[in-house]
């Protein structure tokens, strides 16, 4: 018990360090709806699907990187695209890398799958300064390198208006996209009336969804501490006090030893009468205890 307690107290600690600034989710819970740190952001307005070029040139031909995803549900199928020319069905962010040359039909050169559902991890981050919230889709790697696929998506708190999302790049595995609005602007939680906030949107929240558990089990945690120093209290200084008045050693220092002798012959029998019995209240009252 008083290992558990300390655990406890250590995941109290876990808790209040490190997801105060960031909170990992699985993607399959995540809804658009984030808390960090008992701040809340809704982000279901920048939801729906997204297509964002970045084109480059490459003489004698134009690369175009283009970003698909919807932040808050899977992308839909492309019907005008063949089948290994685009992600497929469980993917939320989707690269893909389109060659054009003149006179040519273009020719999508690569297919990248930043973050399918099924694997997915993603991370909150939230930042003050300026006031923001990051988004990372950790996905699965692509074409044999070793780096997780990441779309590092941040949305920079603007109360006014949405604006439309930017490709700022990509580096062979992390998109980097800004965005301007209103979701990036936290507000605080409602007060919490009983438990009557079970909507889904809870779910992604490690960090706001924890420190309620956390406060009942450090309640938990320094009762059993406490009651761990008022039986090393009680011991030292009963055994000092036997030791000082009647020069007592080994194991006469015990305070009350006959009780305590008895201690585990009634703990047996309360078990026992317990383990025997289908009822255990009637079975613990009527329990041999020993005065
Ligand atoms: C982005 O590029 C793709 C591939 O070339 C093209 O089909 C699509 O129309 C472009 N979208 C926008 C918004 O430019
Ligand atoms: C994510 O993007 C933001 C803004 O574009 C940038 O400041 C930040 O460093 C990026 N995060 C990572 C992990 O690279």
């Amino acid at each position: 018990m008083i290992i558990r307690s300390l655990r406890t107290n250590l995941n109290l600690l876990l808790a209040l360090g490190f997801f105060n600034s960031c909170g990992l989710v699985h993607a399959l819970d995540f809804d658009c709806h984030v808390t960090v740190n008992d701040l809340k952001f809704d982000l279901t307005s920048m939801g729906g699907e997204h297509i964002l070029n970045r084109t480059r040139s490459t003489p004698p031909t134009t690369m175009i990187d283009s970003l698909r995803f919807d932040l808050c549900a899977d992308l839909k199928r492309m019907d005008y695209l063949s089948e290994h020319d685009q992600c497929s069905s469980n993917t939320r962010v989707c690269l893909t890398k389109v060659n054009q040359k003149d006179k040519e039909t273009d020719r999508v050169t690569a297919v990248i799958p930043v973050a399918e559902s099924s694997s997915v991890e993603v991370e909150f981050t939230v930042s003050n300064e300026p006031k923001s919230l990051t988004i990372q889709f950790h996905g699965g790697t692509y074409a044999g390198t070793s780096t997780k696929q990441t779309l590092n998506l941040t949305v920079f708190c603007d109360p006014d208006k949405l604006s439309d999302p930017q490709f700022i790049g990509y580096d062979g595995s992390r998109v980097d996209v800004e965005w301007h609005g209103p979701p990036g602007c936290s507000f605080a939680e409602a007060p919490k009336d009983g438990g009557n906030e079970g909507k889904e949107g809870e779910k992604p929240s490690e960090g706001g969804g924890k420190p309620p558990d956390e406060s009942v089990g450090s309640g938990i945690g320094w009762f059993f501490l406490v009651i761990l120093i008022a039986l090393l209290t009680y011991f030292g200084l009963g055994a000092y006090y036997k030791y000082s008045t009647y020069g007592a050693s080994g194991l006469d220092l015990i305070p009350h030893r006959d009780f305590w002798k008895e201690v585990p012959y009634m703990l047996s029998d309360v078990f026992s009468h317990l383990c025997a019995s289908s009822r255990p209240r009637r079975a613990a009252r009527s329990g041999y205890i020993s005065v």
